[in-house]
């Protein structure tokens, strides 16, 4: 880390000092660009350099995604867009990853159970039940950590780490094929806010943390469905459907997400891929920009994230995982690692089509994609001068007042930023090649119908 932070400074220098607190100039910069140049003339920016950047910063075009049985892809449409996973039959997975709002909801934050309407307008008696914003399906193949606080994870040997602890057994790892994200659809199906209920089916009666019960009772569910016992055995040919436990199904979603949700065909994976033209000459410029500035030290990668977890000075709104002394705060990272030195610290999230994936950060608490990217400059300002009006009424009040503590330890790495409005129309424009065109209407994901014949959210 400390290595590529001198990398960072040194190029913004070597660029002209792009960002202010950018002041160590280092003396060969000879042959580079000065900052006039990089900020008017797209002329001074080739596709050479841009390539030489996105090497350095170890930024790569997005790899082709494992291949996935198609009645495995099949089985997992039909399971995420079916509420039968929920306990009311009232709310599938894509309830709240809606193809139609980009895999989001296009919420702030979520509401799960008992919820009536969808995206912007759903509204349910006890109003927002979810405290943090659904994030986007796209190109999770990629991650290591899912979940903004990573707390489903899988190491390079392997190992799963969840929330489930021993309850997710050898019997289940073995069938996840894809990584964490066949193992995370295991989990909103126990949640009561999400999907579970508190009453009113045989799932209301657990708890959250009675994993083994749940996904039980669900595969009942699931084998009292004809098509679902059929699905399940062209999906892992050569297994009885009763002898498959829950990850069978959370393994096809998987399954699911990462063979439609992949997307790799943006112009700026064409660019990287070798064709010169694929980038117009302000995105060219933009990606220059982007890469100079400090977002590639921790967006980088071929998924644009680190994997790692920061606090980059979001403000905190909603009911909160129950932290601090108000219980409305969330400390991110710091809840799975019990590490007080990752208070706050939530995953870089990932940058494919994010031109469609607003609300942004953890909380959603940031509407417009523009304003994220103008809150890094003076971003403890920022924090402190935050806006609420942006937000739907019944959050605007949500405001948590823990703005010294999330800057007491914000990352370092974005002290001192500050971006012209010059710099961050450069920024839009690289955002705008990381959209893939087949993105932008989903509404081919959605099945005619799903083996329980319940509605679908689409
Ligand atoms: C009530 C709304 C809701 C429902 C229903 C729901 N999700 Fe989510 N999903 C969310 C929210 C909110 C998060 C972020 C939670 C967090 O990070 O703590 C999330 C996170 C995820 C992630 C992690 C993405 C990432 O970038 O790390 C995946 C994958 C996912 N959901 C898939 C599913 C699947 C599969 C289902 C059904 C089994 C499902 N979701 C049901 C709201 C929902
Ligand atoms: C210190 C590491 C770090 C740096 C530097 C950084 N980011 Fe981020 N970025 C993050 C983290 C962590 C999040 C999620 C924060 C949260 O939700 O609380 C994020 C979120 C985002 C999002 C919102 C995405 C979403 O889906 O919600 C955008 C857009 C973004 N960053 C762009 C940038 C740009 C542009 C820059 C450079 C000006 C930059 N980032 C610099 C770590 C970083």
């Amino acid at each position: 880390m400390r290595r590529s932070s001198w990398l960072t400074l040194g190029m913004a220098a070597m660029l002209g000092g792009v960002l202010a607190g950018c002041s160590e100039r280092p003396t060969e910069m000879a042959a580079v660009p000065n900052a006039d140049r990089v900020r008017q003339a797209g002329d001074t920016i080739t596709p050479r350099l841009v390539r030489q950047l996105a090497k350095s910063r170890n930024i790569t075009a997005y790899p082709r995604p494992p291949y996935v049985r198609p009645a495995l892809a099949r089985l997992g449409r039909e399971l995420a867009f079916d509420k039968i996973l929920s306990g009311n039959h009232d709310v599938s997975c894509m309830t709240c990853h809606l193809p139609r709002y980009a895999t989001g909801d296009g919420r702030s934050l979520s509401i799960g159970s008992g919820g009536q309407g969808l995206g912007p307008n759903r509204t349910q008696p006890d109003g927002i039940n979810i405290p943090r914003n659904a994030p986007p399906l796209f190109n999770l193949g990629a991650m290591r950590h899912l979940f903004w606080d990573g707390r489903v994870e899988v190491d390079g040997h392997g190992h799963f780490t969840t929330p489930a602890g021993a309850q997710l057994t050898k019997a289940m790892t073995k069938v996840l094929e894809f990584g964490p994200v066949s193992a995370q659809p295991m989990f909103p199906p126990t949640s009561a806010a999400e999907m579970r209920g508190t009453s009113g089916s045989e799932l209301a009666g657990f708890t959250d943390n009675d994993a083994t019960q749940i996904w039980a009772a669900l595969m009942r569910r699931l084998g009292r469905i004809p098509r679902y016992r059929r699905m399940f055995e062209e999906a892992y040919p050569g297994k009885r459907f009763d002898d498959m436990n829950f990850a069978y199904a959370s393994n096809a979603i998987g399954g699911f997400i990462v063979s439609e949700m992949t997307f790799r065909n943006t112009p700026w994976d064409r660019f990287l891929d070798g064709d010169d033209r694929a980038l117009s000459q302000r995105q060219l410029d933009g990606a220059a920009t982007f890469l100079t500035l400090k977002c590639s030290l921790c967006h980088n990668g071929n998924n644009f994230s680190d994997d790692q977890f920061h606090n980059v000075a979001v403000a905190q709104i909603g009911p909160g995982k129950g932290n601090g002394g108000s219980g409305l705060d969330d400390f991110g990272r710091m809840n799975v690692t019990g590490d007080p030195a990752d208070q706050y610290r939530f995953r870089t999230s990932p940058l494919r089509n994010v031109e469609l994936t607003g609300p942004y950060g953890h909380d959603g608490s940031i509407v417009d994609l523009r304003d994220f990217i103008d809150h890094y400059s003076n971003s403890d300002q920022k924090l402190m001068d935050y806006n609420p009006a942006q937000l739907i009424a019944p959050l605007r009040n949500t405001v948590l007042d823990n703005m010294a503590a999330v800057i007491a330890a914000r990352d370092t790495i974005i002290l001192g930023v500050v971006l012209t409005p010059e710099i961050e129309d450069k920024l839009m424009d690289y955002m705008s090649a990381l959209t893939d065109p087949a993105a932008r209407n989903l509404s081919r994901l959605t099945p005619r119908r799903v083996p329980s014949g319940l509605p679908i959210d689409k």
